[in-house]
């Protein structure tokens, strides 16, 4: 097996190979950087093991560079870890584990590289190569990863039950596997997940949405969302999203599956951005249509108000999944709040006063909400798919031609809430919310220019209207 590494991964290496020579311990380059160099993909950091004191050769290995690297260690795990530039390389003694049923802490014990490589969550995830004098660059494969690689498939060195009952988490990391590589979960494998799916309860959700993240990241996220689902894990760890699957059929009329249609619109905005919240805001653009479903007589099936109700959901939705509650959350509430907006604006007829106000409240990520827009189209008439983008083509153009007038996408009116408390004398209170708000609305409506004389005048005919004057 040829692997082809840089220059600057070959210099690593035999550095390691130099020390664990004068320390006289075998060492072994492990796991993700095998796999992936077999592969192809880029990788930016290594796991060695050695049958010997990890943090040991750790230090050896850092003594021949120069300048020399700080060595990070943790001494109750045995491991240790140094980065060279952007290269990280972690150091650990082999070892035998044994998990106890309820909870994720190993036992852990010195082992030979053969338990090392036992203990490991997937065949194409436990090749080594051997960094010692006599054999280096040997290939240790005691499973026949190399033959998983190529037939593109993932399956447990040991029987799937047990490797899954050491660690919950591999049911997880099987399925992001799948999506990340494009690889097929082995039946026998696949089973052993579908039989053991309680058990990610005793897995920490931080542990948990690191998958979903990545899974979110690969470049056919649907892949591992839809695994999920069959596996029975994504009923535990995200319900919401699983009520989303069925077409139900009533007079015979029918609604579209929104679990596959939400995966579609998903794997088409990841053709165009690899954004991880504008994907994560096409997963939940249709979030509530389940609770929002009726059935009305004579029109068929509707979700009226879904977008409204769905950008409610998105802050339950990301503290559960402990997903940041920042800025990053309020975009993805924005995007899902605002989903419809676009299309609505796709009508004959629609004013620039519309286009303004779309303008006004998607602010900058309009352009992104233009994304999702277009990845929202999965009819499978050609026909329809072309007048929806030829329509979204002309509400692009609008909304270029009343930016370039308006300049309202980082707009804010011309008088702010402070000048209107100093022009009457007022406290914060709901009159000043009032006249703030009529201001915005009149502008945004053409009603008056976007101009600070016109609004100040404006501001002291509605104050009047509200008896207040100026003091
Ligand atoms: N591993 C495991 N069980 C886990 C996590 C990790 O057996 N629950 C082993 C695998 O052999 C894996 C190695 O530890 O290859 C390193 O783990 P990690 O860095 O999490 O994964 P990588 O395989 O390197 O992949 P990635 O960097 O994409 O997460």
């Amino acid at each position: 097996m040829h692997i082809k590494l840089n220059d600057k991964e070959q210099f690593i290496l035999k550095k390691i190979s130099n020390a664990s020579e004068t320390l006289n311990v075998k060492a072994f380059v492990i796991g993700g950087f095998v796999r992936d160099k077999i592969i192809g993909r880029a990788t930016k950091d290594a796991d060695i093991v050695c049958l010997g004191d990890g943090i040991e050769l750790a230090n050896e290995v850092a003594k021949l560079f120069s300048p020399k690297p700080n060595v990070s260690f943790f001494k109750n795990f045995g491991t240790a870890q140094i980065k060279i530039d952007e290269f990280e390389i972690e150091f650990v003694g082999a070892r035998r584990e044994s998990y106890d049923f309820n909870s994720r802490k190993p036992v852990v014990e010195s082992g030979s590289l053969e338990d090392d490589q036992n203990r490991r969550d997937f065949t194409i995830n436990a090749l080594a190569i051997s960094l010692n004098k006599n054999d280096y660059g040997t290939l240790i494969d005691p499973f026949n990863g190399i033959n998983d690689i190529e037939k593109k498939i993932i399956q447990t060195p040991l029987p799937p039950l047990q490797t899954f009952s050491d660690d919950p988490l591999r049911m997880m990391r099987a399925i992001r596997f799948a999506a990340q590589l494009n690889f097929v979960i082995a039946e026998e494998t696949f089973e052993a997940i579908i039989k053991d799916a309680e058990r990610i309860k005793i897995v920490s959700q931080e542990r948990i949405t690191d998958e979903l993240n990545k899974i979110m990241l690969s470049s056919k996220p649907s892949i591992g969302w839809d695994l999920l689902s069959k596996s029975g894990l994504l009923k535990i760890i995200f319900p919401q999203m699983m009520a989303l699957h069925g077409a139900e059929y009533v007079d015979g009329k029918g609604h579209k599956d929104n679990f596959y249609h939400t995966l579609e619109v998903l794997d088409n905005i990841c053709e165009q951005s690899n954004d991880l919240w504008l994907r994560w805001a096409a997963l939940l653009h249709d979030i509530a249509k389940p609770i929002t479903k009726k059935f009305e007589e004579g029109h068929g099936w509707t979700f009226h108000g879904h977008e409204v109700v769905g950008a409610r959901m998105v802050p339950k939705i990301f503290a559960k999944l402990k997903l940041p509650l920042n800025e990053k959350m309020k975009y993805v509430q924005k995007l899902v709040g605002l989903h419809l907006r676009p299309i609505s604006v796709t009508k004959e007829n629609i004013t620039d006063s519309a286009i303004r106000r779309l303008l006004f409240d998607a602010g900058n990520d309009i352009d992104d909400l233009m994304t999702l827009c277009k990845s929202d189209i999965t009819s499978k008439n050609k026909l329809k798919v072309k007048r929806y983008l030829q329509n979204f083509e002309l509400v692009q153009q609008r909304l270029e031609q009343v930016e370039e007038n308006d300049k309202i996408r980082n707009w804010q009116p011309p008088i702010t809430g402070e000048i209107i408390m100093e022009t009457f004398g007022l406290t914060p209170s709901k009159n000043v919310g009032i006249i703030k708000d009529a201001i915005r609305e009149a502008i945004l409506d053409g009603i008056i220019p976007n101009s600070y004389d016109a609004a100040h005048d404006f501001m002291l005919h509605k104050a009047a209207e509200l008896n207040l004057y100026p003091v």
